[in-house]
């Protein structure tokens, strides 16, 4: 197993970023994704996900850009699905993480974006996620790859995780966790300690809030160099930051290019985690 307490690049304190979405897209009162849906569209929340979501029992999507999100993992699940498969980790995220562990659990999978890299590094991962056209997505995957045996989907969220105490030598969470309680919070980051082992790593990656995660003893780590948005296409540049970086989308077209640098898009690139060893 690698060595958590150890990190091979840079372990300093945490800055705090630009302030953006749990997807890493800069919030914007411009953002096109507000326009994207309507207070019509929340029907599509479950009693449990609307209970978390909407907790006054109501919302407008319109003026809660968290709330567009999550319209958009149930709505267009495959629209996300092509922006994080072009927001791509920087690779020394991956290479720090513990390597040939026997169970690892990731809290709001998504799509698969990490799940996919998991499975070369542990035995067994459950990953926990929400939102049903998600899961849909990741177990079509893993199917596909021919890792359907070694990797579960499973339903859940941070604050109630449906996995055992000490049961994973890892807990992982990629750009889904926040303080805010519909999104993790307290009792979610209480949940990922309990359901890991003692000595085991919980690790946040691609971390906002960073001084909220220092002050509950996490560390931090950053991996340097160069990073850019990886579009399937010049076309897709175009489309995508029309709907998720329309401040940019000028500037994307002038490049002419798939590949577009993260600041261009002026989001911090996935390029860091926060994490903590749980005392053994
Ligand atoms: C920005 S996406 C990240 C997905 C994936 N980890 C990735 O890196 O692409 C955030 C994910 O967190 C999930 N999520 C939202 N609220 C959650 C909660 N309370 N508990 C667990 N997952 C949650 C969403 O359904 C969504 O799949």
């Amino acid at each position: 197993m690698a060595r958590p307490e150890a990190p091979a690049w840079e372990d300093r304190e945490p800055p705090e970023g630009p302030a953006r979405t749990p997807c890493g897209a800069p919030v914007s009162p411009s953002l096109e994704l507000l326009r994207r849906y309507t207070a019509s569209d929340l029907g599509v929340f479950t009693p449990e996900e609307a209970s978390r979501f909407l907790p006054q029992g109501d919302g407008d999507p319109q003026n809660d850009v968290i709330l567009a999100w999550e319209l958009l993992y149930r709505l267009e699940p495959e629209l996300y699905d092509r922006l994080a498969g072009a927001e791509r980790l920087h690779p020394g995220i991956v290479g720090w993480l513990p390597c040939g562990v026997d169970r690892i659990a990731e809290v709001g999978a998504g799509t698969g974006r990490l799940t996919m890299e998991l499975i070369a590094r542990g035995q067994h991962v459950v990953a926990v996620e929400p939102a049903r056209p998600m899961r849909l997505i990741l177990k079509r995957k893993l199917a596909a790859a021919d890792h359907g045996h070694r990797a579960r989907v499973v339903h859940g969220f941070f604050d109630q995780l449906p996995l055992p105490d000490d049961s994973a030598d890892l807990v992982v969470t990629c750009s889904a966790f926040t303080p805010a309680a519909g999104h993790g919070g307290e009792t979610g980051l209480a949940e990922m300690e309990r359901v890991c082992r003692p000595g085991g790593c919980v690790a946040i990656l691609w971390p906002n809030h960073l001084g909220w995660l220092a002050a509950r003893g996490y560390r931090y780590v950053s991996f340097p160099g160069p990073m850019s948005v990886e579009f399937g296409s010049y076309a897709d540049a175009v489309e995508l930051a029309e709907v998720f970086f329309p401040g940019a989308a000028g500037e994307v077209r002038r490049l002419g290019t798939r590949m577009v640098p993260f600041e261009v898009l002026g989001i911090n690139p996935p390029r860091d985690l926060a994490f903590k060893v749980r005392a053994g």
